[in-house]
């Protein structure tokens, strides 16, 4: 039958000692390479939203670019590209965030979000929450109305939804 949330939570690999010692990886090309877990995946995700008049998806580069736009698919709405610095060739909105050690930066296209558009923001998994906390402030910036961030997959110890506008954070698995 079709994949449990219990299913998709076990085809999600652990990859122990990557990036480094100690960390377990939770590797999910297991679950997108597996074709019905892939579709029950986004077809849940996708559920969530259609109703909501969402006008666009934004998917953050790189794992969130292949849940982003699968579910802008899905609810037939554009994806907008959250890109990492120096790939979007137009003009750009920037954001340059924390990370354990030094700094990332992020960006959009300015003319990506029109003020008052309904935007859903995807990735794949919410560690820290930094990565997603600098594309809400972007999206806000532009003037873009949040609906919710939704993540696949979400690591709950790090706590980091308290980053992240409150109660507008979706995860369908949590560990
Ligand atoms: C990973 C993951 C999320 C982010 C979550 O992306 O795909 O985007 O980290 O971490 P955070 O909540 O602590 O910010 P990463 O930058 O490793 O690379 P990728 O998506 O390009 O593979
Ligand atoms: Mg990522």
């Amino acid at each position: 039958g079709t994949p449990s949330m219990n299913d998709l939570k076990d085809i999600i690999r652990d990859v122990p000692d990557f990036p480094k010692k100690g960390i377990i990886f939770k590797d999910i090309t297991t679950l997108l390479q597996d074709a019905r877990s892939f579709q029950k995946m986004i077809d849940l995700l996708g559920h969530r939203y259609i109703g909501q008049k969402i006008d666009k998806v934004v998917g953050v580069e790189a794992r969130g670019f292949i849940i982003g736009s699968a579910l802008a698919y899905k609810l037939g709405v554009g994806v907008v590209l959250v890109r990492k610095p120096g790939k979007l060739p137009s003009e750009t909105f920037s954001k340059t965030y924390d990370l354990e050690y030094g700094t990332d930066t992020l960006e959009i296209h300015k003319d990506a979000i029109k003020p008052g558009e309904r935007i859903l923001l995807a990735d794949d998994l919410l560690a820290t929450g930094g990565t997603m906390a600098a594309v809400v402030d972007m999206v806000e910036q532009m003037g873009g109305n949040i609906v919710e961030c939704c993540f696949m997959s979400e690591l709950t110890f790090l706590d980091g939804r308290k980053k992240l506008p409150e109660g507008k954070v979706y995860s369908l698995l949590q560990f």
